[in-house]
C-alpha cells in the first residue's frame, strides 16, 4: 500500500473552505477533488463531518535543550511524536551554543540530536557572542545547511544573552545575508537586578520568578530589538511575545512602516499570574520566562491575535519535570529551570478557546499555527498548503469530541501540564506526515528517525 487519501472533509487553509478529497502518494499532496479515483489499495480515511487542515508548524520549540543545569524532558522523537497527535507535522527547534562554544561544533551536536526525530524539522541558529569567527560561522550555518534565521537572546545574560553590540552585529550579518533575526526580549542586566533583591529578601519562591521579569523588563526590550532592527534598516521577529507594553512597540514601529513579526504562545493567551499562588511548589510548573502575565494582558494579546498583529502561535515548548528538575529552585526560584510544554495540545487549544470561543476564525487558525510560520520561515508552499505539490502532512479535526486536558493522559515526557483541566472541544482524529498515516484514532503510529532535515530559503 502506498497512497493515501483523505476523504470528503471540510479542506480548511488560511484563504479556504470546501468539501474535498486529498490524494497523497510520495509524500506529497496529488490531487485534491471531490470523489477522487484512486488507486486499488490506497487506504482510506473518512474525515465527514470533520475538518481537514494543513499539519502543524511550530517554529519555537526545544526538543533535549541542555539548559539551566540540566536538558528539556522531550527528545526530538518524544517532543515530535506529541507533537503529531496533537496535529504538529513541523517544528523549527534552536541551535543554542554556548558562549564562545564554535556555531559549527554546536550545529553538529543539534542535528545527530534530531536524527530521531518523526516528524520534519528545522533549526534556527542562536547566535550567543559575537565575532569575527562567529560572523563565518553564521555565513557558512546559512549557506551549508539553509539556516535562514538566527536567535538572539536579550534575557540570559552572562549565559547565552547577547549585549546590544554583540545584537547590531547579528543583525548586520544577517541583514548581508537576507536571514531573519528573532529575538527573546527581555532586559538580561535588569532581571538580574530585580532576582537580587529579591532573593536578599528571602523571596525565594516561584511566585517572585514573575516579580523578577515584570512586563516593562519585556516592553522595554521589544522596544530596543525594533529600534536596533530599524538602524540596520531589517525586519525583526519577535518571539514569546507576553505583554501589553511589548504590543506598544510593535504598534508604533508598524504605524512607522517597519516590519515587525510577532509570536506568542497559548500559555501566555490563556493563563494569568494567578498561577504563581497555588501551594506546595506547583508555581514552578508556570516558570518560564517571560512568565504568565496578569490579568488583562490576554485580551490584549487576542485582540492582537484576531486583528493580525500577531502572526504565529507557537509553544516554546521546553519541558522540565517537576520531581526531579523543577526542584533545583526549590529554594531559589533563580534556579528554577525556565520552561513548559505545549507541542501536543497547541491546535486543540487555538481551536477551542480561539475558533469556538468566537475569537478566530478557522482561516485565522490555520493561518497563525500553519501557514504563516512556514512563510515568515521559508517552508512555504511546501509546508502550510494544503495544495498539489505540497508535503503531505495534514490532520483531521473533529470538531464534536470533548476531552480534557491532563498530565496523566498527555503524551509529552514530563509529570504536568499547565493546562492540566482545560476543556477542549474537538480532537485530533488523524495525523498524516509526508504521506503517511501517522496518528489515527489515539494511535500513534510515528517512525523513529522518519523526520528529515528542512534547510530553509
Ligand atoms: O522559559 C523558557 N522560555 N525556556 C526556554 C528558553 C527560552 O527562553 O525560550
Ligand atoms: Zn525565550
Ligand atoms: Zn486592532
Ligand atoms: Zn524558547
Amino acid at each position: 500500500m502506498s497512497g493515501i487519501v483523505i476523504r470528503n472533509g471540510q479542506v480548511v487553509t488560511a484563504l479556504d473552505q470546501y468539501v474535498a478529497d486529498i490524494y497523497c502518494d510520495g509524500g506529497k499532496i496529488v490531487a485534491i477533488g471531490e470523489r477522487l479515483d484512486v488507486p486499488a489499495g490506497t487506504e482510506v480515511v473518512d474525515a465527514s463531518g470533520q475538518y481537514v487542515f494543513p499539519g502543524g508548524i511550530d517554529a519555537h520549540t526545544h526538543m533535549e535543550l541542555p539548559f539551566m543545569g540540566t536538558v528539556s524532558s522531550d527528545d526530538f522523537f518524544t517532543g515530535t511524536a506529541a507533537g503529531v497527535a496533537g496535529g504538529t507535522t513541523t517544528i523549527i527547534d534552536f541551535i543554542i551554543p554556548s558562549r564562545n562554544q564554535s556555531l559549527i561544533e554546536a550545529r553538529d551536536f543539534w542535528m545527530n540530536n534530531a536524527k530521531k526525530a518523526c516528524a520534519d524539522y528545522g533549526f534556527h541558529m542562536a547566535v550567543t557572542w559575537y565575532g569575527e569567527q562567529v560572523e563565518q560561522e553564521m555565513r557558512r550555518v546559512h549557506r551549508e545547511d539553509g539556516i535562514s534565521s538566527f536567535k538572539v537572546f536579550m534575557a540570559y545574560t552572562g549565559a547565552i544573552g547577547v549585549d546590544d553590540d554583540e545584537m547590531i552585529g547579528v543583525i548586520d550579518t544577517a541583514a548581508d545575508l537576507g536571514a531573519l533575526v528573532t529575538a527573546h526580549c527581555e532586559h538580561g542586566l535588569a532581571v538580574q537586578a530585580l532576582q537580587r533583591k529579591l532573593v536578599a529578601q528571602g523571596k525565594t519562591a516561584p511566585r517572585y520568578h514573575a516579580e523578577s521579569r515584570p512586563s516593562w523588563v519585556e516592553g522595554e526590550a521589544t522596544n530596543r530589538a525594533i529600534m536596533l532592527a530599524k538602524c540596520s534598516g531589517q525586519p525583526i521577529y519577535i518571539v514569546h511575545l507576553t505583554c501589553k507594553e511589548s504590543l506598544d512597540a510593535v504598534v508604533r514601529a508598524r504605524q512607522e512602516g517597519q516590519l515587525v513579526y510577532v509570536e506568542t504562545c497559548p500559555q501566555y493567551l490563556l493563563l494569568d499570574d494567578s498561577v504563581y499562588d497555588k501551594p506546595d511548589f506547583e508555581g514552578a510548573a508556570y516558570v518560564m520566562s517571560p512568565p504568565i502575565r496578569p490579568k488583562g494582558h490576554q485580551d490584549a494579546l487576542w485582540h492582537a491575535l484576531s486583528c493580525g498583529l500577531i502572526h504565529h502561535v507557537a509553544t516554546d515548548h521546553c519541558p522540565f519535570r517537576q520531581h526531579d528538575q523543577k526542584v533545583m529552585g526549590l529554594h531559589d526560584f533563580t534556579r528554577i529551570p525556565n520552561g513548559a510544554a505545549g507541542i501536543e495540545n497547541r491546535m486543540a487549544l487555538m481551536y477551542t478557546y480561539g475558533v469556538a470561543a468566537g475569537r478566530l476564525t478557522l482561516q485565522q487558525l490555520v493561518d497563525v499555527c500553519c501557514t504563516q510560520p512556514a512563510k515568515i520561515f521559508g517552508l512555504y508552499p511546501r509546508k502550510g498548503a494544503i495544495r498539489v505539490g505540497s508535503d503531505a502532512d495534514l490532520f483531521v479535526y473533529d470538531p464534536a469530541a470533548r476531552s480534557t486536558i491532563s498530565a496523566s493522559t498527555h503524551r509529552q515526557r514530563v509529570d504536568r501540564n499547565i493546562f492540566e483541566g482545560f476543556e477542549i472541544r474537538g480532537a485530533v482524529t488523524n495525523t498524516v506526515v509526508a504521506g503517511k498515516l501517522a496518528f489515527t484514532n489515539g494511535d500513534l503510529r510515528v517512525e523513529r528517525g522518519a523526520g528529515r532535515y528542512l534547510h530553509r530559503t
